[in-house]
């Protein structure tokens, strides 16, 4: 198990720590569960991710609040990136196809909000908590299994 605590001072500090946190999860791509209030930069450290992968460049990756699910595509990894925010019950997040998506071994699949579910909870195996502090401040704390 990996723990780091890191922070940024801007979206570009953000942005940068995407390559850090693509480096740790690297070696065993998996599902991580990203919570923080609205505005504490979720979707900000996907697209940081999604550039470090290769697989977008951050201003191609908006939040997939209405359509749940954006998939990306680098030259070693494929992206998920979900938002679960407006799904209510574990039965609509069954038409997701969220196991699919998780068993694929070259699979990294980031799901914001996912701590409001159970069954994405049990499955995740990593979680990053990013906490706003004063202006525009971040505190990451990553955890990897
Ligand atoms: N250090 C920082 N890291 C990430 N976002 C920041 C930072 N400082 C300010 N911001 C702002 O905070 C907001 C983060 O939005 P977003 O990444 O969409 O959050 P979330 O997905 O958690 O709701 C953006 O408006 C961004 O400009
Ligand atoms: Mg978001």
């Amino acid at each position: 198990m990996i723990e780091k605590r890191l922070k940024t001072r801007s979206v570009g500090g953000t942005l940068a720590l995407g390559q850090t946190i693509y480096e740790l999860m690297l070696p065993a791509p998996r599902m991580v569960i990203l919570s923080g209030e609205l505005g504490a930069g979720k979707t900000t450290l996907v697209k940081g991710i999604a550039e470090a992968m290769v697989a977008a460049k951050s201003e191609d990756v908006t939040s997939p609040t209405f359509t749940l699910v954006h998939e990306y595509r680098g030259p070693k990894l494929r992206l998920y990136h979900l938002d679960l925010y407006r799904l209510e019950t574990e039965q609509e997040l069954l038409t997701l196809g969220l196991e699919e998506m998780e068993s694929q071994p070259d699979a990294l699949v980031l799901v914001e909000w996912g701590e409001k579910f159970p069954s994405v909870m049990q499955r995740a195996r990593g979680a990053i908590a990013i906490s706003h502090l004063e202006g525009d401040e971040r505190a990451f704390m990553v955890r990897m299994l």
